[in-house]
């Protein structure tokens, strides 16, 4: 780790600081907030997301928890059920985005955003929400911010969306679970997926419905990936309508889908992992046992298969896969960092060396870390969509890895490298605002000396809300 002079505040002026980001955070999640049709939820930002996105909500139902606002922390998370797929092959799946705009009284809240409605039916082909999902962390948002009385409320579509997952997700039958669409990784744009895209790009077609780009200026996004990620929705769609439609049966479905993206990503391995195990601790709190016992033993399973299949011994780095057959992904993203937070899922010998890569200035300790790419990789871009800029969430899942191995004693180094991590979080937010997405660092590590914070996408982001649980971590368990 670079020794970066970052002033480790007096305790009065992060108190202030603290004091200051939580008045933000309460004014830019309520004008963010709307009533849709059969609930209330937080866009992610104003006129460019209007609609309710799946793991987003369960960001902002943690911030509201740590806000003190137990009712808009639980409304947020019931609100994700409204469009829950009821029957057919993938009944209990939760869309990555619930639409606003067609239930009664919306427009006048958000004339610009219901403008998006017809593009959005349009494109998905349904009226309420999207078909693809997006990383499963609602199960630890519930256990979170819920209570015995909600656990019960929401325990049925929540054990169904796992279940969802469980049955549909795991073509192989090998414990690793798969992504169908880009989208669907939370991570849009990220390297992992070049290969697919790549691709489809070489067949030359044109999406259907390309990318309306204006709705997000200033959010750096190459344009031929873009492209790909509509082309791939293309193709998705219609494997789903000939599954549906009964001109294709379930395993010819699921392996055109593997060839499509196929994606078995380290970061959404580890989701599972801690979300079923999440899940269990909610059943075997209601006495929903012989589930909760399932979903563990499950849990345990994911975590086998990654440490078998995914673990890359020279490299000391997990890597993705994707397609049919599987072919490995060899670039360095934070995706194994995340992975940290997800109980033992990393043994300690691998945790070391995977904070090796963390920490040096060559790969993600860049100036505003964690970039979302290596700075030594060819696609490397700090302040490119997912290519390289820095996100919060990433920064958030990572921290809980770090506090989870410096509470087992495992790794000694975890402690000093999350103090300072969640420093510069909580500065670059105080510098530079809840943006969609940061600048990571200087393309060579010299440059970092000089690299100012900057942020990309809209202003009043609801996501890097929280920033307030980092000042929460910084305040308790690294204090
Ligand atoms: C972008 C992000 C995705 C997020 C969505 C809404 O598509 O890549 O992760 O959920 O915006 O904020």
């Amino acid at each position: 780790m670079r020794a970066v002079a970052i002033p480790d505040p007096t305790p009065g002026a992060r108190a202030a600081l603290r004091a200051d980001l939580t008045a933000r955070v309460t004014d830019l999640l309520s004008s963010n907030r709307v009533v849709a049709a059969g609930g209330r939820y937080t866009r992610p930002a104003r006129r460019t997301y209007p609609h309710q996105w799946l793991w987003d909500s369960c960001f902002h139902a943690i911030v509201y928890h740590q806000l003190g606002d137990r009712a808009l922390a639980h409304d947020e998370l019931r609100a994700l059920f409204r469009a829950q797929v009821s029957s057919g092959p993938d009944r209990g799946r939760l869309p990555h985005m619930t639409f606003f705009g067609g239930g009664p009284g919306e427009a006048d809240q958000d004339p610009e955003g219901a403008r998006a409605y017809a593009r959005e039916v349009s494109l998905w082909g349904d009226p309420r929400a999207s078909t693809i999902t997006q990383p499963p962390i609602v199960a630890e948002a519930v256990l979170r911010v819920g209570d015995a009385a909600l656990w019960r409320e929401l325990w049925r579509p929540l054990a169904a969306y796992y279940d969802w997952w469980l049955r549909r997700r795991d073509p192989r039958g090998e414990h690793l679970y798969v992504s169908f669409h880009m989208w669907e990784i939370g991570a849009d744009a990220t390297p992992r997926g070049d290969a697919a895209c790549q691709r489809l790009l070489a067949t030359g077609r044109s999406p259907r419905q390309p990318d309306d780009a204006s709705h997000n200026p200033t959010a750096r996004k190459r344009a031929d990936m873009l492209t790909a990620r509509y082309l791939m929705h293309d193709d998705l769609r219609g494997i789903d309508g000939d599954e549906l439609a009964e001109r294709i049966d379930e395993a010819e479905a699921q392996r055109r889908r593997l060839r499509l993206l196929g994606h078995v990503g380290v970061d959404m391995q580890a989701y599972l992992v801690r979300n079923l195990s999440d899940l269990a601790t909610i059943g075997e709190a209601i006495g929903e046992a012989a589930a909760a016992a399932r979903y563990r033993a499950e849990a345990a399973a994911i975590a086998a298969a990654v440490n078998r299949d995914l673990w890359d011994e020279e490299a000391g780095f997990y890597f993705d896969r994707w397609d049919e057959p599987s072919q490995v992904i060899r670039v360095r993203t934070p995706a194994p960092f995340v992975a940290l937070y997800a109980g033992d899922l990393v043994p300690p010998g691998r945790a070391a060396r995977l904070l090796d890569a963390l920490a040096d200035p060559d790969r993600f300790w860049t100036r505003w870390p964690i970039p979302t790419v290596a700075r030594d990789e060819p696609s490397y871009d700090p302040d490119d969509y997912w290519r390289g800029s820095t996100w919060l969430n990433v920064n958030w899942f990572t921290l809980r890895g770090l506090i989870e191995l410096h509470r087992r004693a495992e790794v000694p180094r975890a402690l000093e490298l999350a103090r300072e991590l969640a420093r510069r979080t909580c500065e670059l937010v105080d510098l530079a605002g809840f943006r969609e997405y940061y600048r990571a660092g200087g393309r060579a590590a010299a440059d970092d000396a000089t690299t100012a914070p900057a942020g990309f996408g809209p202003d009043g982001f609801g996501w890097s809300g929280i920033v307030l649980d980092v000042f929460r971590m910084l305040d308790e368990e690294l204090a």
